[in-house]
């Protein structure tokens, strides 16, 4: 708790964010309140692996994994699949469906904010922890991006692009906030409005990002109007 005095010296703020603890998340779980949970991995992240299927298999950690829906699409397309949760709920349930698919993948309970990565990973998956974080701890998540991912690391974001605001989660975010906290530190290969879940479309962006220091310049990105 002392740790987090340091990312606020206001008490309102440093309050919310407490709120956001792992006490938060996993009372969630214990209530059954859980409206992101959709029973299913998400619609861009299946159409992205569907659509590579040469990708180079490597490590991939989903943090904030949830009950590891995304974890196992990325571990049933090959990928050595890692997700890591707060809530330790998360974690179990994770771990129990996991097994009952038959897939094979790690999960932990860890908060990826402040905790040392086992490894650095090839690939980092995002959905629905960014939007889920106080957004007073963003420059904390995108730190933590860094310290999770190998110096050539890709991260693919699926964004909940939510504009109004909230005094809870999910919090809002743009396209014009993605890419000023990660284009100092990622090229971006691509951004587009991907398939999503029915209640979702057209509030979500994906973004594929690959760690580079020197190049900001965009490869396959669409214009702005996608
Ligand atoms: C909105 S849910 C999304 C779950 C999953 N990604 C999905 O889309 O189904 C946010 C998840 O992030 C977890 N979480 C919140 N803060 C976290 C942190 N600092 N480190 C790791 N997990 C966190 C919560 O416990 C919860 O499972």
């Amino acid at each position: 708790m002392g740790l987090r005095l340091q990312y606020s010296n206001t008490p309102s703020l440093h309050h919310s964010i407490l709120q956001m603890s792992r006490e938060y998340w996993e009372k969630r779980y214990q209530t059954g309140d859980m409206s992101w949970e959709k029973g299913a991995p998400s619609p861009g992240l299946v159409d992205f692996l569907a659509a590579r299927p040469g990708l180079p298999r490597g490590t991939v950690c989903v943090p904030g994994c949830g009950t590891g829906h995304d974890v196992r699409a990325w571990a049933q397309a090959g990928f050595d699949a890692f997700g890591c949760d707060i809530a330790p709920s998360a974690v179990r349930l994770a771990t129990e469906r996991t097994k009952a698919a038959g897939l094979t993948a790690q999960f932990q309970l860890a908060n990826f904010l402040r905790d040392e990565p086992p490894f650095q990973f090839d690939w980092l998956f995002e959905h629905t922890l960014f939007c889920a974080i106080h957004p007073g701890e963003r420059d904390d998540y995108v730190r933590a991006v860094l310290r999770w991912l190998k110096p050539d690391g890709q991260y693919l974001a699926v964004n909940y692009l939510i504009v109004e605001k909230s005094e809870g989660p999910p919090f809002c975010t743009t396209r014009e906030e993605q890419w000023q906290r990660f284009s100092p530190h990622f090229e971006l290969m691509k951004d587009w409005i991907p398939r999503s879940y029915p209640n979702r479309a057209g509030r979500e962006r994906m973004f594929w990002w690959r760690r580079a220091v020197s190049a900001q310049k965009p490869i396959e990105k669409q214009s702005l109007g996608d």
